[in-house]
């Protein structure tokens, strides 16, 4: 059982693998949470709460009961009571007060994991995969009634969380903070890490020593975002890629969030996330729900590295669904930065048809095919075929590029309207806006109202007309501005503030008609690059264009960022073309091949226009990347350079999971004169077995050799140099 009651101690001990967690119900029906980490024998743990020392619980001493509620490690805090660290929950009651209380009432514990209504979650492929604990608390005054849901994943260091709301009184309820999870740590000696950045540098990662007070990353755009990924862990200081203690946190949610940890007056921890409770209000009436997304927990007793590698497992096998879940993807070449606006069908159809004597298999129609768009300002919403651009029709263009041998995909920005359109014309009110306020621009377009279920039906009858039109077989889903101006004019004044979650909410019904209705259909998200690489949208997309920086040598480092929770099969990468167009950098185009075939791989370029030499080495990049992507995508991935701290070069291996074979992929990012051969230690392998290196199979060295002295890296000359290697075991 994963899952066990203690009647004793009062308390539930969930086994994840080699992790447990442990809460207990103490004085007064209050729920405490007594440890998280390695797994540990049964045994009575509650002495880690010290009910026994200063300030005693209410039961003994009514009199602290405010420094009582300050001190408690809670599973769930509410405000209002005297904790004043900081809360999950917070309401307005029938009379407008902001105090919760929620109270132990009863359990449930259950094989399997339950699905979280309108909302992705990880899931279970077989009910024996998890068990699932259910515990409500009840608040009597204000009659609400808490249910907190944790799935433990027998095999996977694993725990989930999530949390359901109900009003059980007749009067109405406002929620103003739902948080998903609130971990406690005894300690105050952690690392915090989070993955920061911009548009084309997405996911920095940063680490720093956890200090008193509040320290916190989140999103107020309407989308994960490019500036914060809801993505954290804590770690120990010590803690490395191999060694040490980790908690992952990441937020099933694409939305506004929040992820903080506060270190408190007693030298502990306090870790929440949730949904960003500024400008988030929800009306509960008399019965009704509200269900917070999930937070993924993993932990890890060996370091960042494993910590990644059970987030990658999970991934892969709960959370990403369809067809595509574990099949190679088509080589595709998108022709974005090959043409920007500037195509017509037969540009495209010239495109394909060189790419596929290469051996490229799906061409991706970008931006710029529908309504009169030949730039970023007009036509988002009329999502019909610009007859002069693509002359002769959708119908023709894709019969031509199948014919071919080829695929075909098309991108779509569903969510967005353009001012210069015929629906912004004729729908005005469907774009979010303030009712007498200038709507602000945002890349020359506003967003749709999508809490609005007759929006979300127009615009996706005109994307079936589109789909059913031709054999379209992938579609890249955009999203390019944040939201401003945040109100709908559907919503009555008291629900104003639930539109950034009915927002959500709406996407994510829109992505699952989609998904449902065109099971066939390889879907990949994007977000200005990567605004919206988060768990919630790898639910319905198995890939996510990881960001529109396609430089080799800034790939390494969003790649790694990425890689701290996101499986590199999940990770859109692309091949462009030189000098690169964000950063103006050359690199080899065999480097490009490399970085990129950690991905999802493809091109990016018109492939009629590069070098003949560059044109030439694609049928054997494609030949390399067939060979090595099952590796890829179903092999553990370890980091062994980190560019974050050596700006000099890059390493990282993908080892099969019967450490049969691994494979080896160095960047030299710059060269450096006078030097002796770089020794650089292999991760992962089998210590016991002999491997060859595939180029050289007279050589053997055990894995323990190869990851305890390293190999030698040499013959490698110039700056932006790559070099693959396949061991194989004897
Ligand atoms: C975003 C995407 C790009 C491209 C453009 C088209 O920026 O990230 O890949 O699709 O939109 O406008």
């Amino acid at each position: 059982m994963s899952i066990t009651y203690n009647e004793k101690s009062n308390s539930f001990k969930l086994t994840a693998n080699n992790t447990c967690y442990i809460l207990s119900v103490v004085s007064e029906g209050y729920l405490a949470h007594v440890y998280f980490g390695k797994v540990l024998p049964d045994e009575n743990l509650n002495y880690l709460l010290r009910l026994d020392e200063n300030p005693f619980t209410p039961e003994t001493n009514n009199r602290d009961r405010a420094s009582f509620m300050d001190t408690l490690p809670f599973e769930y805090p509410c405000f209002g009571l005297g904790d004043y660290r900081e809360h999950a929950l917070s309401i307005l009651d029938k009379n407008g007060a902001s105090t919760c209380d929620l109270r132990y009432k009863s359990y449930k514990i259950y094989d399997g994991k339950p699905v979280l209504e309108g909302l992705p979650a990880t899931f279970t492929n077989s009910p024996d995969e998890a068990q699932t604990l259910e515990i409500t608390m009840e608040d009597k005054a204000a009659e609400l009634e808490a249910t907190l849901i944790y799935t433990a994943f027998e095999k996977l260091d694993v725990i989930t969380r999530s949390i359901r709301i109900k009003n059980v009184g007749q009067d109405n309820v406002k929620l103003t903070r739902v948080y998903s999870a609130c971990v406690e740590f005894d300690t105050d000696k952690l690392d915090m890490i989070t993955l920061n950045g911009s548009w084309a540098r997405e996911r920095a990662l940063e680490r720093a020593p956890l200090h008193h007070g509040k320290q916190s990353v989140d999103s107020m755009r309407g989308e994960s975002s490019h500036q914060s990924n809801p993505f954290t862990a804590l770690c120990s200081h010590k803690a490395d890629e191999d060694s040490g203690e980790a908690y992952g946190f990441n937020f099933v949610y694409s939305g506004n969030f929040v992820s903080q940890a506060e270190v408190t007056q007693h030298k502990k921890t306090r870790y929440l996330m949730g949904i960003n409770s500024n400008d988030f209000e929800w009306l509960l009436e008399p019965d009704e729900k509200f269900t917070a997304p999930e937070v993924v927990m993993v932990y890890s007793d060996s370091g960042l590295g494993k910590m990644s590698r059970t987030f990658h497992d999970l991934y892969r096998n709960n959370l990403v669904r369809g067809e595509y879940k574990d099949k190679r993807r088509p080589i595709l070449i998108n022709n974005w930065e090959a043409t920007y606006f500037n195509f017509t069908a037969e540009k495209l159809y010239q495109i394909a048809e060189q790419a596929s004597k290469l051996g490229i298999e799906m061409l991706v129609m970008d931006d710029g095919w529908f309504g009169h768009r030949d730039a970023d300002n007009s036509s988002l919403g009329d999502w019909f075929v610009y007859d002069s651009k693509i002359e002769g029709g959708l119908k023709a263009l894709v019969d031509r590029v199948n014919s071919l041998g080829m695929k075909f995909g098309i991108w779509f920005e569903p969510e967005m309207v353009s001012p210069d359109s015929q629906l912004y014309r004729e729908h005005p009110d469907w774009a979010i806006q303030v009712k007498g306020r200038e709507l602000t621009l945002c890349r020359e377009q506003y967003v749709l109202d999508y809490s609005r279920k007759d929006v979300r039906d127009y615009i996706y009858g005109l994307m079936r007309k589109i789909l059913d039109s031709a054999n379209i077989e992938y579609i890249k889903w955009d999203m390019n501005r944040q939201l401003t101006e945040v109100a709908s004019n559907a919503l009555p004044r008291e629900r104003q503030r639930e539109l950034w979650h009915r927002y959500v909410l709406g996407v994510y019904d829109l992505m699952n008609r989609l998904t449902t209705d065109y099971p066939h259909i390889l879907l990949e998200n994007c977000s200005g690059g990567g605004a919206r690489f988060d768990p919630g949208m790898l639910y319905y997309s198995p890939q996510i264009w990881c960001s529109d920086d396609t430089d080799a040598v800034e790939r390494l480092k969003i790649q790694y960022g990425t890689s701290m929770c996101y499986p590199c099969s999940a990770m859109g990468a692309h091949v462009s073309d030189c000098p690169n167009h964000t950063v103006g950098r050359s690199t080899p185009f065999s480097t490009r091949a490399h970085v990129a075939m950690v991905g999802t791989f493809g091109y990016e370029l018109d492939v009629t226009k590069i070098s003949q030499e560059d044109r030439d080495s694609i049928p054997a990049q494609i030949a390399e990347f067939n060979r090595y992507n099952m590796l890829v995508r179903t092999g553990d991935h370890y980091r062994i350079g980190n560019m974050f701290e050596d700006n000099t070069w890059d390493a990282w291996m993908f080892v099969a999971k019967d450490k049969s074979e691994a494979l080896f992929e160095f960047v030299q990012v710059l060269g450096r004169p006078n030097e002796r051969s770089r020794s650089v230690k292999l991760k992962g392998l089998d210590r016991e077995v002999y491997y060859y290196e595939e180029s050289n199979p007279d050589v053997l060295l055990s894995g323990a050799a190869l990851m305890q002295c390293g190999i030698n890296i040499g013959g490698i000359w110039g700056d932006y140099q790559s070099k693959i290697l396949h061991f194989i075991k004897k």
